[in-house]
């Protein structure tokens, strides 16, 4: 699947976001490396921090259905280009510190980062 294909898989996700509160929807399409896709959307609650991101989604859903090699996240909102936040770029260094990360206004504006730039040095548990 293309950058392209993956983004338009996360903008047709935005329909289906729980976001009450601030009313910006986030879809996100995340693709395994043998080419399974899994989506997700931001998830809010009235408590405003137990909130979880459309990033986060897609990859507890995979993760929870036993796939942990990722290849590429393309991540649509309803207000422009959206970036993942820290917690989901953290999020996402534990499965690939190399992540292709493909965002943009639109399917025909896109931008394409790898996880390592956007997280230079992210955190991991070292062995002893
Ligand atoms: N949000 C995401 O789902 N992903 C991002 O990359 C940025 C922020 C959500 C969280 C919250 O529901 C809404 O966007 C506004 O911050």
């Amino acid at each position: 699947m293309d950058e392209k294909a993956l983004f338009l898989e996360a903008k047709k996700m935005l329909p289906l976001a729980y976001a009450p509160f601030s009313n910006f929807h986030v879809g996100a399409a995340l693709l395994t490396k043998d080419g399974k896709l899994f989506t997700g959307v931001n998830v809010e609650n009235s408590s405003y921090g137990a909130t979880i991101c459309a990033e986060r989604t897609a990859f507890v859903k995979a993760v929870s259905e036993g796939y942990r090699d990722f290849s590429a996240i393309a991540i649509a909102s309803s207000g422009g280009e959206a970036l993942p936040c820290g917690i989901c770029r953290q999020f996402m260094y534990e499965f690939n510190d190399d992540l292709k990360i493909i965002c943009g206004e639109d399917e025909n504006n896109l931008h394409i980062y790898r996880l390592n730039e956007l997280l230079p040095g992210g955190f991991r548990l070292r062995e002893k």
